[in-house]
């Protein structure tokens, strides 16, 4: 299902492993495992256009021609702190992507997100870059990483979340039309402290166990 730049997946083992996420009795084990699984699944979907060049070679039957993909880098930037728990599962299928960090909270108050750490790859600029956070809610901290990996020369970003709601992906339509983003799960609505409702609370403190 598409809405707006969003595409929201529908797959069954993806709607099953969202489901076991979002239960409050779930462990920081096993959330931080399905974490992991989804962003693998994602993966998958997320890299369907990615360029092939055609290489020859010989298999123990005959030469032949078949397709690899190019050499152009391939970055995941995950959002610190939530975001890391997606990474393993990306790597399992982009073992060779750089990985670049990108840290920003939201203010208690005002919800805006505020920046404080940024360490990206030499090439970033030149490369497929993959922002990776599990929870897009006002689409604050979403929006403000792709602005800052835009004045760092990107031109190639792609959103990967997992529970997604209206107003984040209305914010990311206004504010970076031209950037694909690829969600797990859309919710309802936002309550008043800005939690995505239902959701599944907030995901750095339950992948890293730390409430
Ligand atoms: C969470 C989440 C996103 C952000 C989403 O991070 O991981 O980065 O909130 O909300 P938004 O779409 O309204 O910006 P949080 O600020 O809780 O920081 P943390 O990952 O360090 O816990
Ligand atoms: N951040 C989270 O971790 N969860 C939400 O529901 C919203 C922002």
């Amino acid at each position: 299902m598409q809405v707006g730049n969003a595409f929201i997946f529908e797959h069954p083992l993806m709607q099953h492993k969202i489901s076991l996420l979002r239960n409050k009795e779930t462990s920081t084990k096993d959330f931080r495992e399905l974490v992991d699984e989804i962003a693998m699944l994602m993966v998958y979907e997320v890299t369907k256009d990615l360029p092939l060049r055609e290489i020859e070679i010989e298999t123990p039957v005959a030469k032949t021609k078949t397709k690899v993909l190019t050499d152009k880098p391939i970055a995941l930037v995950p959002i610190l702190r939530a975001g890391l728990g997606m990474v393993a599962g990306v790597q399992k299928l982009l073992p060779n992507a750089r990985v670049g960090h990108i840290g920003l909270y939201r203010d208690h108050d005002t919800h805006e997100p505020v920046e404080y750490y940024c360490k990206l790859p030499d090439d970033v600029a030149k490369s497929t870059v993959i922002v990776l956070d599990p929870m897009f809610a006002t689409g604050g901290s979403a929006s403000a990483a792709i602005s800052f990996l835009k004045e760092r020369g990107c031109t190639d970003l792609r959103l990967v979340c997992i529970v997604a709601a209206m107003p984040a992906i209305e914010r990311m339509g206004k504010d970076h039309p031209d950037v694909p983003v690829y969600c797990a799960a859309l919710d309802e609505k936002l309550n008043e402290n800005a939690y995505i409702v239902p959701g599944l609370g907030d995901a750095g403190d339950r992948i890293f166990g730390t409430k």
